[in-house]
């Protein structure tokens, strides 16, 4: 079952600009910028929450070229929200009742995330039109 919200994943083109808003409007914090070559992205964690279940984040991405799925995103849509994730305790066990359900998984086993995450994408196809991303967070 889904715990939380993890965090919202935003496609921006100007990473450091966009931090700088966030920054500037919400008043929040980058916790963690990091590059994942894997998904072609330049990302930036910055914390909403730290609550004892769970902290929550908003996900900035900048795509590293134009021809990752992050820069296709924006070339047909723009900026705004990409995915969301949610946080659960067993993405293998939820990855299978989910596929079950016969929604169609974007990865059959998870793949290392932000901050030493386990994550994994379901088809936004069969979600309506929504990219959904499942977070199993390292245990403290
Ligand atoms: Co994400």
């Amino acid at each position: 079952m889904l715990d939380r919200i993890d965090h919202v994943g935003i496609a921006c083109r100007d990473l450091d600009a966009t931090i700088a808003f966030y920054e500037s409007v919400f008043d929040l914090r980058v916790f963690s910028r990091e590059v994942v070559q894997e998904q072609g992205v330049r990302e930036a964690m910055l914390a909403v929450s730290q609550a004892p279940g769970g902290a929550s984040w908003i996900q900035l991405l900048e795509p590293l070229h134009a021809d990752t799925p992050v820069g296709k995103f924006l070339a047909r849509r723009g900026e705004g929200i990409h995915h969301i994730g949610y946080g659960v305790s067993d993405i293998a066990g939820e990855l299978a009742r989910i596929a079950g359900q016969g929604v169609r998984l974007i990865d059959a086993r998870p793949r290392h995330g932000s901050m030493g995450a386990s994550v994994a994408f379901l088809h936004p196809a069969d979600l309506g039109g929504v990219l959904t991303e499942l977070v199993q967070v390292p245990r403290a």
